[in-house]
């Protein structure tokens, strides 16, 4: 499907600022990047950009934040450390765009300010959406497929692990001296393994969806913290969850792992469906795994722009209406945030947490179990 000439403004010239205004470009889209850091405007035109996609493209504008252009885009990405995102994507909003792209997280654990944004967001005509685009990978669409057709039997208990030292990470932003120097190593702005890699969380509640499982109603959690400087992140964040319809399974996060393992798995009454992302060439396999030893690989090949440039598409595909519920809907984004901050409260606590989504997206909607 041919995707509309759209025009975009990327808040943040960061890696996913890049990877954005590149998919923007593949679609040959207008894109303006601005940061209120001069340095990472010209990193952005000087190494990042030319360093991953070939050579800078002349047609990006770069602006310093405080004189960005204002108003008339269609797409705002907010693509700055979580800790701002929750007062950009309101003033977004205040620039009436069709729609704004948050990134993931969409905030930290202690949820400040997300009621009145929610509030701000459904009473605008705008759409939302959260950056957790590996629930619209075809591999994905490809494990939904194999679930709706109960090709492995009837859906048991569900995994999901993201686990990836960080070290790949600070390789990918060499300017930064360790973890005390960015958002990543403070897990209440929401960095550490719990923000970091909360894909894991958002893949198991996009899966559990597709099982017909619902929400996550409670969590149980052991959580380790680190410390480098003055900054305190979680290096494991694992949770045993459940849902409101009865489902149950496991997630882990982590910042220690090499080779990186970013994996879930749905076993069912008669085999089991596995997701694997980033399998070198065969790019992200699906495997359906029969109870009886038979096994069935599907390979989706891809590149790392092609996860960037499939999200813009699906982007294109809910303003132009052609997708009924984005499973990317800021509603499920603010639901990974509620799964967590009760993963943080039950590993401080040691105690187990539920979540009440009638008293909406807040601190106040976690419960002892
Ligand atoms: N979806 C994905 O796969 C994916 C991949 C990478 C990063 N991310 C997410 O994107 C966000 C940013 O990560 P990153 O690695 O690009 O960080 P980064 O540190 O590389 O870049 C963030 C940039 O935002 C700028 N910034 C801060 N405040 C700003 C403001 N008020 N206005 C404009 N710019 C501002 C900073 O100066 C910095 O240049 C994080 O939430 C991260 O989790 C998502």
């Amino acid at each position: 499907m041919r995707s509309h000439a759209r025009k975009v403004k990327v808040l943040g010239a960061g890696s996913i600022g890049n990877h954005l205004a590149h998919a923007s470009r593949t679609l040959g889209w207008d894109v303006t990047i601005c940061d209120v850091d001069p340095a990472a405007l010209e990193r952005t035109r000087d190494q990042i950009y030319p360093g991953r996609y070939g050579k800078w493209d002349e047609t990006i504008g770069l602006s310093a934040a405080a004189d960005a252009p204002r108003g008339g885009f269609d797409i705002i990405c907010v693509g700055t450390p979580p800790d701002v995102h929750v007062r950009l994507l309101a003033e977004a909003l205040a620039e009436k765009p069709a729609l704004i792209l948050v990134e993931k997280p969409v905030c930290g654990p202690f949820l400040e300010g997300v009621r009145e944004m929610w509030d701000a967001a459904v009473a605008s005509g705008t759409k939302v959406c959260v950056g957790y685009d590996h629930v619209l990978a075809p591999a994905t669409r490809k494990v939904e497929e194999l679930i709706a057709t109960r090709a492995a039997g009837d859906p048991v208990t569900l995994d999901a692990e993201f686990r990836e030292h960080w070290g790949g990470i600070f390789g990918a932003h060499p300017w930064l001296e360790g973890p005390w120097q960015t958002y990543l190593g403070y897990w209440r702005r929401g960095g550490g393994s719990g923000g970091e890699h909360s894909h894991a969380t958002n893949l198991w509640q996009h899966l559990a969806h597709c099982c017909g499982w619902g929400r996550v109603s409670e969590v149980s959690a052991l959580v380790e913290f680190g410390t480098a400087r003055d900054a305190e992140f979680d290096t494991i964040f694992a949770l045993n969850v459940r849902t409101e319809k009865g489902g149950y399974g496991r997630i882990v996060q982590d910042v220690v792992t090499r080779p990186t393992r970013k994996w879930a798995r749905v076993q069912c009454s008669e085999g089991a469906i596995e997701w694997r992302a980033n399998q070198g060439k065969r790019g992200d396999v699906v495997a359906l795994l029969h109870a009886d030893g038979r096994a069935e690989e599907f390979d989706f090949p891809k590149t790392r722009p092609d996860d960037f440039i499939c999200e813009l598409r699906h982007l294109d595909d809910v303003l132009e209406g052609r997708v009924a519920e984005s499973p990317t809907s800021l509603a499920r984004g603010l639901d990974t945030m509620l799964v967590l901050a009760a993963g943080y409260e039950s590993g401080t606590s040691g105690k187990r947490v539920a979540i009440d989504y009638a008293t909406g997206y807040q601190r106040s909607a976690l419960r002892a179990a």
